[in-house]
């Protein structure tokens, strides 16, 4: 099969397209022949040798932990799936990559709805999983106000809307241009950075905050909302010193959020989901696609599209 793949760590330029052995689906595993991929802040921190996986990858190694297809293998102790239906999901944390392909083994995965283009789906499954579960963690529900620190990226965009489809009230922040974006989702917009408990206050009470940025912000997010337990982050290691928990999932033995992937679907077919797309790349411009990824303002996420 053909596939993006990096011999050695470094900057974007280390991606090429070739060939690599097909994967198959293991047990509890299916293989989609992909038609989108998409690109995640861990997969640019793994190619640059950066995270602390990194002694546990195996090169050559094929990035991206999203994907999205037509099933064509589906593995033991797997039911109600077969070959020919339309998923999006993500691969086993384990793999730490493998999506950037023609063919993809997923880990967890739902019904690609009509109202979701290849694209959308293909960028979702990770980030749909990471917001249900840090939404779940906090015990967001309708009645809560809920601050969210970096709405505007691939996880916040997601978040952003799964809690408002909860029926809570949402504050996201983001640069100054991305207010139009922010408020498109659904979030009240206020600007990122110090300062932002005085830029709140006029908004009245906020009973909770998820941090998906990790820029330094959780004292910050204590003093808004009153106590560490009401904050969760998802990217800033510093926040068990701080009283604040920090959310890796099946990393860590967390419950997953892999539920939210199915109403992602639903709520996508009512019209209440979506999954913007700041860019997308054809497979072979993977190289340009991780570069795009570090560039500002982030809005949503960067797809690969995989047929050619
Ligand atoms: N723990 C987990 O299970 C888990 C799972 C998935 C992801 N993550 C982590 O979560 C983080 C976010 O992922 P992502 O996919 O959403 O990344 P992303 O798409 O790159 O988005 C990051 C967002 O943070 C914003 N930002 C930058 N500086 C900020 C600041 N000082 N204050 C507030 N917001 C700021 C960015 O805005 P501008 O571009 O406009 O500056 C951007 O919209 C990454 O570190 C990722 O590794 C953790």
């Amino acid at each position: 099969m053909f596939a993006v793949q990096f011999d050695r760590f470094g900057g974007p330029e280390v991606l090429a397209v070739g060939p690599f052995p097909e994967p198959h689906a293991g047990p509890g595993e299916i293989r989609v022949r992909a038609a989108a991929a998409g690109v995640a802040p861990v997969d640019l921190a793994l190619r640059a040798g950066l995270s602390p996986s990194r002694d546990r990858l195996q090169l050559p190694h094929i990035p991206g932990v999203d994907a999205a297809g037509v099933i064509d293998e589906v593995g033991t102790d797997v039911t109600g799936w077969s070959a020919g239906d339309e998923v999006f999901g993500a691969v086993d944390v384990a793999r730490l990559g493998g999506a950037s392909a023609e063919f993809v083994v997923l880990r967890f995965w739902a019904a690609k709805p009509g109202s979701m283009s290849w694209e959308e789906a293909g960028a979702a499954g990770s980030g749909v999983e990471t917001a249900t579960r840090a939404l779940d963690v906090l015990g967001v529900d309708e009645g809560a106000t809920l601050l969210i620190d970096g709405a505007a990226g691939g996880v916040g965009s997601v978040a952003v809307q799964l809690a408002v489809a909860r029926g809570a009230r949402v504050v996201g922040t983001g640069r100054l241009e991305s207010r139009d974006f922010l408020a498109g989702l659904g979030a009240i917009p206020v600007p990122y950075g110090p300062g932002l408990p005085e830029r709140v206050r006029a908004l009245g009470r906020i009973d909770l905050a998820l941090d998906v940025a990790g820029a330094g912000s959780l004292p910050e997010l204590v003093a808004i909302t009153g106590a560490a337990a009401s904050v969760l982050t998802l990217a800033d290691f510093t926040g068990p010193s701080l009283g604040v928990r920090l959310s890796r999932g099946e990393l860590a033995g967390e419950p997953d959020g892999r539920h939210g992937l199915a109403l992602a679907a639903t709520l996508s077919e009512e019209g209440r989901f979506h999954v913007p797309l700041r860019e997308v790349f054809p497979i072979e411009r993977a190289a340009q696609a991780h570069a795009a990824a570090t560039r500002g303002p982030r809005h949503g996420k960067i797809a690969l599209t995989t047929h050619r």
